[in-house]
C-alpha cells in the first residue's frame, strides 16, 4: 500500500517533480487518500501535500509552484495510523526542516518512540507512525554528519515494516531508501536514477532495475547506486530489465483501465502459455528451479492467496487434485500463518500473487519455509518480494494491473497453476502423454474462447445499467463454478458497493436460500452439460430450487446448453470448454456487469473507496 517515488538528476529543473508527479499518478492504484512531495533545491526542502486523489495536489501545486530541484520524493497515501487529512499527508518533515521523510509500511514501534522523542521536546505535527522517523533521521543526520549513515542507524531502531525514503535540506543531490518488508526498486537511468514503491514508478524512463534484499539501505545519485545492509556492509543486488513498457499502463482509448484489463485477458492467458512447451507438447518450466526429485516426492499441495488471487488457488485445486491426486489445500494467507498449519518437507506450498508485495502472503510463505516447505510463487510482478523470497518463481504474463479489482491478473493465475499441476503431472507419471497435450491444446483455444465472450459484452452492459439500483446479488455455482461464483460476488462488494454473496450451489438450502425474496437477482454458474451431467442436472435443480421461491435467475451457461432456457431470466452464453477449463471463460461476464454496474452507479471503478492496489499491511 502506498505508491512512493524518488528521483535524483544531475540539474536543478522542473524534471524531478515532473517525473514524480507523472509517477504518482501510475502509483495512485497502492492508495489514493492523499498525496504530497517534497523537492530540494538552492532553497533546501519545499513541499506540498493534501488529502484526497492527485487532482487536489496538482491544484495545491497550480496554486503555489515548487522551486526547480534536482531531486525529488513523492507519495500517494492509503491511510493506516492517522486519518486521510492534509496533515497526516506525507511527506512528513523534522521539527528542524533538516530531513524529508515518506514511508509505506507500519511502525509498529512508533508510540515508543513517540514518547521518547516527545521527552526531548519534540512536538508532532501529524497523527501517523511515520513522524517518528523523520524526527529521528534529523537527529541521526545531526549526530553522524550524512544521511545514508543515520537512515541506517533509525532502521536498526524501527519494528515493523517499512520502506521510506529520504531528503536533507542541504543535499540536492542524493536520496537515501530503507526497506524491510514492504517493496522498493531501484532504476537505473543515464545520469539520473529513480527509487520506487514498484517498477511502474519509472517505467516511463528506463526499464532497468535493481531488486533490493531485506534490511537493506540504498542510496542514490545522478551517477551512483550504493546499497548496504543496515549495519553499512555492502550488499549484493541484482538487475534485472522490465519486460513490458509504459504503454503498456495505460488506458489505450478504454474509460477505464478496468475496462482495458477485461480486454487484456485473451493476451493475458496467451502470454502465460507463451514458451513452456516443447515443440513435441511437453511441458517445460525452466523457472520451477526445484529439485524434481522433491516435487515427485510431495504428498500435500497448500495454496496461499488472499481475495482474488485465492479464487484463483480455488480453481487450481479443482485441476490439480483431479491431473496430479495430491491434496491440494487453499488456505487464505492470513489465517494460514496464524493457525499452527500442518507442513512438512513433502509439503509444496504455493503462492499465487498479482502484486507479489501482499504482506499476509509475504508472511504465510515464510513461515511455510521455516517449516522446511518448498514454495513456488505464481506472481505477476518481477523483482517482487514475493518472487524474490519462494525457491521458484513461476511468473503469469498479464502485464501490469493498475485497477484495483483484479480481472486479467486472474485469468493469468488460474492458466499458470493448470499448468504447474500438468507439468508436476508430467513428472510424476500420473497422466498419459496425449492427454496432458490434449489440455494443453484446450488451453490454446481460451483466448479465442475469452475474446468471443468480450466481444458479447454489450448484453451484459444492459443489464447492468438496468439493474444500477438493485441492493443485493447473489452467485451460485458448483465444482469450478463456485470460485467464479466467488469471484463474481467480490468484484460486484468491491467495484459497486452492492452486497453481494458467492455460495457453493448445494450449500444454499442449508441456510442461505432464506435471503431468497421476489425479485432476488442470482447469477448462477452452469457447467458444461458435455462434462459430468450429475454437475449440471443438479446446477439445474438448484436453479429450481432458487426460482420456485421468486428469483431473478441469470444464468452463465455453455453455448448449446438448451436445458438452462426454461430455467432462466436470461442467460449469457459462453463457449463450449472442458469443465476444469470453464472458468477462464465464465467469470468474464461476471466482471463486465460488476463493472458496467459501477460505471452505471458514477463510481470510481479503478479506484474504488477504501482500497489499495497492492496490500503490504498485515
Ligand atoms: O496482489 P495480490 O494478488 O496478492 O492481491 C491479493 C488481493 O488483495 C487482491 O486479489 C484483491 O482481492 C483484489 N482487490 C481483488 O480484486
Amino acid at each position: 500500500m502506498c505508491g512512493i517515488i524518488g528521483y535524483v538528476g544531475a540539474e536543478a529543473s522542473d524534471r524531478p517533480l515532473a517525473v514524480v508527479m507523472e509517477a504518482l499518478s501510475r502509483l495512485q492504484y497502492r492508495g489514493y487518500d492523499s498525496a504530497g512531495v517534497v523537492v530540494v533545491g538552492e532553497a533546501g526542502l519545499a513541499h506540498a501535500k493534501k488529502a484526497g486523489k492527485l487532482d487536489a495536489l496538482e491544484g495545491e501545486l497550480a496554486a503555489r509552484p515548487l522551486q526547480t530541484a534536482s531531486c525529488a520524493v513523492g507519495h500517494t497515501r492509503w491511510a493506516t495510523h492517522g486519518g486521510p487529512t492534509d496533515r497526516n499527508a506525507h511527506p512528513h518533515l523534522s521539527q528542524d526542516e533538516s530531513v524529508a521523510v515518506v514511508h509505506n509500511g507500519i511502525l509498529e514501534n512508533h508510540a515508543t518512540l513517540r514518547q521518547e522523542l516527545r521527552a526531548e521536546g519534540v512536538e508532532f505535527a501529524s497523527e501517523t507512525d511515520t513522524e517518528v522517523a523523520a524526527h529521528l533521521l534529523a537527529r541521526a543526520y545531526r549526530d553522524l554528519g550524512n544521511l545514508p549513515d543515520a537512515m541506517r542507524a533509525v532502521a536498526r531502531r524501527l519494528e515493523g515494516a517499512f520502506t521510506l525514503l529520504a531528503v536533507a535540506a542541504d543535499n540536492p543531490k542524493e536520496v537515501v531508501g530503507a526497506r524491510r518488508t514492504s517493496p522498493l526498486v531501484v532504476g537505473l537511468g543515464q545520469g539520473e536514477n529513480f527509487l520506487g514503491s514498484d517498477v511502474a514508478a519509472f517505467i516511463a524512463h528506463t526499464n532497468r532495475a535493481l531488486e533490493l534484499g531485506q534490511d537493506q539501505v540504498v542510496t542514490i545519485t545522478p551517477t551512483s547506486v550504493s546499497v548496504t545492509d543496515f549495519a553499512g556492509n555492502p550488499a549484493p543486488t541484482r538487475e534485472f530489465t522490465v519486460d513490458w513498457d509504459a504503454s503498456a499502463a495505460v488506458k489505450g482509448g478504454f474509460a477505464t483501465f478496468m475496462d482495458k484489463e477485461i480486454h487484456d485477458q485473451p493476451d493475458a492467458v496467451r502470454d502465460t502459455l507463451l514458451g513452456r512447451t516443447t515443440p513435441q507438447g511437453r511441458l517445460q518450466l525452466d523457472e520451477l528451479r526445484i529439485e524434481e526429485s522433491l516435487l515427485r516426492s510431495v504428498d500435500k499441495i497448500i495454496v496461499v492467496a488472499c481475495g482474488t488471487a485465492a479464487y484463483a488457488g480455488h480453481v487450481a485445486k479443482y485441476a490439480i487434485e483431479h491431473w496430479c491426486r495430491i491434496p491440494v489445500e487453499v488456505e487464505l494467507a492470513h489465517e494460514f500463518r496464524y493457525r499452527d498449519p500442518i507442513v512438512t518437507v513433502k509439503t509444496l506450498v504455493v503462492a499465487i500473487s498479482q502484486s507479489g508485495e501482499t504482506m499476509d502472503t509475504i508472511q504465510a510463505i515464510r513461515h511455510a519455509r521455516e517449516q522446511g516447505a518448498k514454495v513456488v510463487a505464481v506472481v505477476n510482478t518481477m523483482g517482487s518480494t514475493i518472487a524474490r523470497e519462494s525457491d521458484a518463481a513461476l511468473y503469469t504474463h498479464a502485464g501490469p494491473e493498475v485497477a484495483v479489482a483484479s480481472t486479467k491478473a486472474f485469468l493469468a493465475q488460474i492458466t499458470a497453476t493448470y499448468l504447474l499441476g500438468l507439468y508436476l503431472a508430467q513428472l510424476r507419471g500420473v497422466m498419459f502423454a496425449d492427454e496432458i497435450r490434449g489440455v494443453l491444446e484446450e488451453l490454446d483455444l481460451m483466448p479465442a474462447k475469452i475474446q468471443e465472450v468480450i466481444n458479447s459484452e454489450g448484453e451484459i452492459r444492459a443489464l447492468a445499467e438496468r439493474m444500477k439500483d438493485t441492493r443485493s446479488v447473489l452467485f451460485l455455482g458448483r465444482h469450478v463454478g463456485f470460485p467464479v461464483a466467488l469471484e463474481g460476488a467480490l468484484k460486484l462488494k468491491e467495484l459497486a458497493y452492492i452486497h453481494a454473496e458467492g455460495f457453493a450451489a448445494g450449500e444454499l438450502k442449508h441456510g442461505p436460500i432464506a435471503l431468497i425474496e421476489d425479485g432476488q437477482p442470482v447469477f448462477v454458474v452452469v457447467p458444461s452439460p458435455r462434462g459430468r451431467d450429475v454437475l449440471h442436472d443438479k446446477v439445474l435443480s438448484n436453479i429450481q430450487e432458487v426460482r420456485a421461491r421468486g428469483a431473478l435467475t441469470l444464468v452463465v451457461a455453455e453455448r448449446g446448453d438448451r436445458a438452462v432456457l426454461e430455467h432462466a431470466e436470461r442467460v449469457f452464453w459462453v463457449p463450449q470448454t472442458p469443465t476444469l477449463l470453464a472458468p477462464l471463460v465464465a467469470v468474464v461476464p461476471l466482471q463486465i456487469f460488476a463493472c458496467a454496474l459501477a460505471g452505471a452507479k458514477g463510481l470510481d471503478v479503478d479506484q474504488p473507496r477504501n482500497l489499495a492496489k497492492s496490500v503490504t499491511v498485515e
